[in-house]
C-alpha cells in the first residue's frame, strides 16, 4: 500500500509520540491508530480524524465553526493547509467561543480569519517560549485582505512565559492576555485549549485612539498623515504615550506644521515591520529619514533618534499592517532628510521582495535565544526571543489570563483521541 504525503506527515508524528511515555502517550497511541486505518485516504480522513478528536475533547463549538467555514473556498484552503507540516492549534472552548456574537460566527469569511489567526506554523511549546518580559513572535496562517504585511507574510501572535511558571505561557494582546497552559498532541497538531477568543490584528485607527489619544490628535491634525499610515503596506510605530506628549505640550505648540510632521515621521519606519525581537539587529531609518538608534540594558530597551531618547514601555502591539511600540517620550527630532526616507523605503521593498523569513521553518526550541534558557540558542528570523522590553500593565492582564485558564483547562492535559 503507498501512502500519501499527508498520510505520512500524519502517521510520523503521532507514532513517535505514542513511543514517548508522556502523559499525551496513551492518546497519541490511540492517534496513530486513527490515521494508520485512514492511511490510504485523503484531507477529508485527515479532517474528519482531527474534527471527531476535538468532538470528543468536547470543543463542540470549535468543530461547527470548522464545518461551518468548509463550504468556503477558504475555508477549505485554511483546512487543508492544517495537515501540511506541524501546527499548533489555539482552541477556544465552547464557553469562549459562546462570547463570540452571531454577527460573526455566521460571517465564514470573518471566522476564516478568526481561525487561521488560532493557528501557528509549528509546533510550539513553553521550553521555546522567551520569558516576560521577552517576546517570541510566532507566525500564523493569517495573511491576506486586511491583513497584509511586507514580503506576504503572515500576521504573528506575541508569546511569553511568566518566569515563575515554566510549564505555560501566554499568549500577549493588547488589553488581556490568553494562557496556554496543558496541551495535547493529535497527529501533526499541537492543540492548546484556551478560554478566550484571540482578537484579530487591529487597525491602525482603532488601536491608536486606544493606547496613544493624545498622539491619535496630533496624527489627526496632519492631513492625510491617518490615512498613509493605514494604508502602509507594512509600518513599524514608536508610539509616544499621553504623558509624553503631555510632557512637552507646550514646546509642540511652538512648532508649525512642517515641524510637527517631520517630528511624527521620524517615530515611523516605512515599509518595515520590526518587532521587539529585530530592534536590536538593524539599521533602521524613520519616514523621515533620520537614522534610528536602539540600547538595551538592565533598565530596558530604548529608541533614540537624534538627541532624543525614550523608553520602550509596551512592545509589539500587532496591527493589521505593522506593530506599535509605546514608549515614554517624545523623539523630538525636526530634521528631515526626503531622500533618505525614500531610499530606505525602497530598500525595504526590496528586502521584503526577496524574504525568505516567512516559509522558514521554526522549531519549538530555536524559538529561545535567551543565554539561560533551555532552548538551542540558535536563532530563526520568524522567531526568537531578544530585545527586553518591559510591558506596562502587563502584571495584571497577565493575571487574569492565569485566574481565567484554570476553569478551562482543568488537570493541565486535555486528552484527545
Ligand atoms: C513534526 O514534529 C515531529 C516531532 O517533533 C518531527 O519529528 C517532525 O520532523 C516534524 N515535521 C516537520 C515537517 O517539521
Ligand atoms: C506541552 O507538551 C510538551 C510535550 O509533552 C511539554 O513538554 C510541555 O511542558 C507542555 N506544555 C506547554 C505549555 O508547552
Ligand atoms: C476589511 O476591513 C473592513 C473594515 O473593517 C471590512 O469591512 C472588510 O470586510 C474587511 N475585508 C476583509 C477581506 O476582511
Ligand atoms: C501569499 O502566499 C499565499 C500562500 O502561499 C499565496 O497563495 C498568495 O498568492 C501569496 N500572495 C502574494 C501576493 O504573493
Ligand atoms: C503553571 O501553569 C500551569 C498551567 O496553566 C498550571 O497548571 C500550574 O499550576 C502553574 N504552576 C504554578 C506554580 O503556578
Ligand atoms: C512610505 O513611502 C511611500 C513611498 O515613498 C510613500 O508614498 C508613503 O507616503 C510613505 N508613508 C509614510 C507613512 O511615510
Ligand atoms: C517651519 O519652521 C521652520 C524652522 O523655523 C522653517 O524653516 C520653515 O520654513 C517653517 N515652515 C513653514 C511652512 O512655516
Ligand atoms: C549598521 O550600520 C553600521 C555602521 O554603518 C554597520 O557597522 C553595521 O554593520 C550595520 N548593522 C547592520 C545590522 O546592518
Ligand atoms: C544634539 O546635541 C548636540 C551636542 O549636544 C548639539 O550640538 C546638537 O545641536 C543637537 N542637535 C539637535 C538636533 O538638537
Ligand atoms: C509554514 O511553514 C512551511 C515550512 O515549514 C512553509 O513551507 C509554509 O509556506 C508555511 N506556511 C505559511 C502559511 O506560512
Ligand atoms: C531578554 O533578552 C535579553 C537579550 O537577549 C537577555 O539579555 C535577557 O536575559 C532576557 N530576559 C529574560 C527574562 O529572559
Ligand atoms: C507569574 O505567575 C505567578 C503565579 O501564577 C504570579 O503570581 C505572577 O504575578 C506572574 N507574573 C507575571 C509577570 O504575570
Amino acid at each position: 500500500m503507498k501512502f500519501s504525503t499527508l498520510s505520512t506527515l500524519l502517521l510520523v508524528p503521532a507514532t513517535a509520540l505514542a513511543q514517548s511515555s508522556s502523559a499525551s502517550g496513551s492518546a497519541s497511541a490511540s492517534a496513530a491508530s486513527a490515521s494508520a486505518s485512514g492511511a490510504a485516504g485523503n484531507g477529508s480522513d485527515y479532517l474528519t480524524t482531527v474534527l471527531g478528536a476535538l468532538t470528543s475533547a468536547g470543543l463542540t463549538s470549535l468543530v461547527g465553526a470548522a464545518q461551518g467555514i468548509a463550504g468556503t473556498s477558504e475555508g477549505q484552503a485554511l483546512l487543508g493547509s492544517l495537515a501540511q507540516g506541524n501546527k499548533t492549534v489555539f482552541a477556544p472552548s465552547n464557553a469562549a467561543l459562546s462570547n463570540v456574537s452571531q454577527d460573526i460566527l455566521g460571517n465564514n469569511a470573518l471566522l476564516t480569519q478568526i481561525l487561521a489567526y488560532h493557528i501557528l506554523n509549528n509546533t510550539y511549546t513553553s521550553q521555546g517560549v522567551a520569558t516576560a518580559p521577552n517576546h517570541t513572535i510566532a507566525r500564523t496562517l493569517l495573511r491576506g485582505g486586511n491583513y497584509t504585511l511586507p514580503g506576504n507574510f503572515t500576521a504573528p501572535l506575541v508569546l511569553a512565559k511568566n518566569s515563575t511558571n515554566a510549564t505555560s505561557f501566554e499568549i500577549i494582546q493588547t488589553t488581556s492576555n490568553i494562557s496556554a497552559g496543558g496541551n495535547a498532541t493529535a497527529a501533526n497538531l499541537h492543540v492548546y485549549v484556551i478560554d478566550q477568543v484571540i482578537q484579530l490584528p487591529q487597525s491602525l485607527d482603532t488601536v491608536v485612539p486606544e493606547i496613544a489619544p493624545q498622539l491619535n490628535g496630533l496624527v489627526g491634525s496632519i492631513p492625510g498623515l491617518a490615512d498613509s499610515l493605514a494604508s502602509a503596506n507594512g509600518i513599524t510605530i514608536f508610539a509616544p504615550n499621553d504623558a509624553a506628549i503631555g510632557a512637552i505640550q507646550s514646546s509642540l505648540g511652538q512648532l508649525n506644521a512642517t515641524q510637527v510632521t517631520s517630528v511624527l515621521s521620524n517615530h515611523i519606519i516605512n515599509g518595515t515591520v520590526v518587532y521587539s525581537t529585530g530592534l536590536g539587529s538593524g539599521n533602521y531609518t524613520s519616514a523621515g529619514g533620520e537614522p534610528f538608534t536602539f540600547v538595551s540594558n538592565s533598565s530596558g530597551a530604548y529608541v533614540r533618534s537624534a538627541n532624543s531618547t525614550a523608553k520602550i514601555v509596551q512592545s509589539d502591539i500587532i496591527l493589521n499592517n505593522g506593530v506599535i511600540h509605546v514608549i515614554d517620550n517624545v523623539l523630538v527630532n525636526t530634521a528631515s532628510n526626503p531622500q533618505a526616507a525614500e531610499s530606505a523605503y525602497s530598500s525595504a521593498v526590496a528586502a521584503a521582495s526577496t524574504s525568505t523569513e516567512a516559509n522558514t521553518p521554526v522549531t519549538a526550541t530555536s524559538a529561545a535565544t535567551t543565554p539561560s534558557g533551555s532552548g538551542g540558542g540558535s536563532s530563526s528570523g520568524a522567531s526568537s526571543a531578544g530585545f527586553k522590553i518591559e510591558p506596562l500593565g502587563f502584571t495584571n492582564s497577565m493575571m487574569g489570563g492565569i485566574v481565567a485558564v484554570v476553569g478551562a483547562v482543568v488537570g493541565g492535559v486535555i486528552t484527545l483521541f
